[in-house]
């Protein structure tokens, strides 16, 4: 398996590479794409072989296989992380953007409020906003190296007016792994609020070791009546662009309403999306994914030394996901030369820290799943945009 073959996706529609330049003012002749979270080397060959096999078939007509595709996420959820998932839990959404605005939709009105924990998933206040509904911002405190839950402050910033609590674990992009007894925290803070608890588990077989990931549902069982988990294999396969993800709600309530919305929207998954999943969780995808976590281990590795080299700049370590925080505020520069910096000097397009809310303010969000060559070269650039600083 080879993740170090650098494969040029200009021109290919990707969002990552063709949009940089529009959205970022970096130009994809020279410039490297570390923004969106998808990453620049293939699938899994057992997926490649999968989409192979239905091209070769040729039709592409109304499908509805649906059961082998639920047990092998069954299986992936039972193998990977021990957690038992019935295959009639399981809802399919056309990716976790879209599970989010559809779970906003079912468990919220326009004008309710929404609890996030930022620095988080950026699109999850994009999403609140977009439906209407208020941001609650319960910001997460800085502890050592990582973050914490505060929620003596979260419980003084809510009005009683919310509904739904966006959580997300394993953390974009702090990279951040919940314990058991922070997952029981949070369940207890829904309960206690009355909050419908939307976990998107998206980034979970991204962990690093050291660290394990607990499922939600096995952490905090007692909160299934409120529990709605959201999982994809688009982050471990790279398969983003299928569009399509996990809606999985132990709870026959909440999934009917979930399962009402999904068929009066006739919403289908797409067959490629689902043979594409099937193929994925897999024992061969079991080990491409492993193949794959050591490479990220090793891109992070290089990567933080060489962020944590230059004065006033400092990398969170990662316990999950492959996307690097980096925070800059021993530069003592506003956010504006900091991008400027990164985007005119070392002709990188990074995610900025203040579209993630309260607490990015000084941060910058590097993707870091490419060829370890093009994480070298970033390294270099950062270093010389960044080399006056004593
Ligand atoms: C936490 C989280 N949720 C959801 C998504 C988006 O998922 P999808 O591509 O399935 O819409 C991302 C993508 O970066 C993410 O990091």
């Amino acid at each position: 398996m080879d993740f170090d073959a650098i494969i040029d996706r200009r021109g290919s529609g990707s969002t990552k590479w063709d949009k940089m330049e529009e959205l970022f003012g970096v130009s994809p002749d020279d410039g490297l794409a570390m923004w969106t979270a998808d990453s620049d080397y293939p699938t899994a060959p057992c997926v490649r072989e999968a989409v192979q096999r239905a091209v070769d078939h040729g039709i592409f007509g109304y499908y509805s296989d649906y059961a082998p595709y639920k047990a092998a996420i069954a299986w992936w959820m039972r193998e990977r992380h021990g957690w038992t998932v019935e295959p009639d839990w399981i809802l399919t959404s056309q990716g976790l953007g879209n599970a989010i605005a559809l779970c906003l939709d079912v468990w919220s009105a326009p004008g309710d409020g929404v609890v996030t924990f930022p620095p988080v998933y950026h699109e999850f206040a994009a999403k609140i906003r977009k439906t209407g509904r208020r941001v609650v911002e319960c910001p997460l405190a800085r502890d050592g190296e990582s973050y914490a839950l505060d929620l003596e402050d979260a419980q003084a910033r809510l009005s009683g007016d919310e509904k739904v609590l966006l959580w997300c674990s394993p953390q974009n992009p702090s990279g951040r792994v919940w314990t058991a007894d922070e997952l029981q925290a949070v369940a207890d803070f829904a309960a206690r609020n009355d909050l419908i608890l939307v976990s998107d588990e998206i980034h979970h077989d991204l962990v690093y070791a050291g660290h394990s990931f607990l499922p939600t549902d096995v952490a905090v069982p007692q909160v299934r009546d409120r529990l709605v988990v959201l999982t994809a294999a688009s982050k471990t396969f790279n398969i983003a662009g299928q569009r399509t993800g996990n809606i999985i709600i132990p709870d026959d309530r909440l999934r009917d309403a979930m399962s009402h919305r999904l068929r009066t929207l006739d919403y289908a998954p797409s067959s490629l999306g689902v043979m594409m999943i099937q193929a994925a969780y897999s024992p061969e995808g079991a080990d491409w994914a492993d193949a794959q976590l050591a490479h990220l281990d090793g891109n992070r590795r290089m990567f933080d030394d060489g962020i944590n080299a230059i004065p006033g700049l400092w990398s969170m370590p990662l316990q999950a996901t492959y996307l690097a925080w980096v925070d800059f505020s021993a530069t003592g520069m506003d956010h504006d030369e900091i991008a400027r910096r990164i985007r005119d000097d070392a002709r990188i397009a990074a995610s900025p820290g203040p579209a993630f809310g309260a607490g990015g303010e000084s941060f910058m969000r590097f993707n870091l799943a490419m060829p370890r060559p093009q994480i070298r070269e970033a390294v270099t650039r950062l270093q010389a945009a960044f080399a006056d600083i004593q």
